[in-house]
């Protein structure tokens, strides 16, 4: 059987075939968030079913392809569509793209995603720079045999998400006149949403945002040593005092919404990138 390393190349390889450039970025594009990826100047778009050894996607609103080109003159590979873990993905097929990502030669990864709100003070469709994070989702990506020439055994976790990257971010918001939050991501293994004592135990974890995402590929990302950027679109308001029944199509509809405002965004953070 082939380790993690030679599927990680043989990914790499046959995505090499189809596109043959060096990209900066990876883009991890979440529920609703497909816009972003009209606006690559796009030179590839490969299937996921075409790249060996990756998992392919199961929920209706994602797409499963690769798409390659650029953003603001910044090759980029972005991911329409991700893996997670409530689908019945290990950890390791949810965060095996990444892999692959980092072996065509990116540096920085930007990761999205939709999110129930906690902290009171957001408002449907606003943006929250994911400052860090809390991993709840009672696994690891990272478990098992350590490959030492991926990354380290204990990784680092004391700014998992760049300081600089952040700030960029948050100047672009202020230029482009978009509300975007600074706050922390918690990460739970779905599917269902959250009972109320949950999502009160989950705010008084320290928690400003709740999803089911992200948190294994950023730290499959730091054990690789990228940049990461994460950006949560605040989908539905989860204050337990105050909840009612979530509606997907809502969800949908709203993560459209904040989903607009991260194409304007993302570009021009990309564009300081160069
Ligand atoms: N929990 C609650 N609401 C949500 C989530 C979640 O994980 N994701 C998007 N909205």
């Amino acid at each position: 059987m082939l380790g993690l390393a030679a599927k990680i190349d043989d990914a790499a390889q046959a995505i090499r075939q189809a596109w043959s450039t060096r990209p900066r970025v990876g883009l991890i594009l979440g529920t609703g968030l497909g816009g972003l990826a009209a606006q690559i100047q796009q030179e590839a778009v490969i299937h996921y079913g075409n790249i060996p050894h990756f998992p392919t996607s199961t929920v209706e609103s994602h797409k499963g392809q690769l798409v390659c080109g650029t953003l603001s003159g910044v090759p980029i590979v972005a991911m329409e569509g991700r893996f997670h873990f409530y689908e019945g993905y290990s950890m390791q097929q949810v965060t095996f793209p990444v892999r692959v990502m980092k072996a065509m030669g990116i540096d920085t990864l930007i990761v999205t995603n939709a999110a129930g709100g906690m902290n009171p003070q957001y408002e449907l469709a606003d943006l929250m720079i994911i400052e860090d994070h809390i991993n709840l989702m009672g696994d690891n990506p990272l478990r098992g045999v350590n490959d030492d020439n991926l990354g380290p055994r204990f990784p680092d976790m004391c700014e998992p998400y760049d300081h600089q990257l952040i700030e960029i971010a948050k100047a672009s918001a202020l230029k482009l006149g978009i509300v975007a939050h600074k706050g922390v991501f918690i990460a739970v293994a779905g599917p269902n949403l959250e009972t109320r004592a949950e999502y009160r135990m989950l705010r008084g974890m320290g928690a400003d945002v709740v999803g089911m995402s992200t948190v294994p590929e950023v730290i499959v990302a730091k054990h690789a040593s990228l940049r990461v950027l994460g950006f949560s679109i605040v989908t539905d308001m989860c204050l337990p005092d105050a909840l009612e029944p979530a509606d997907i199509s809502k969800i949908l509809k709203v993560a459209a919404v904040g989903g607009e405002r991260l194409s304007q965004l993302i570009p021009h953070v990309v564009a300081q990138l160069k």
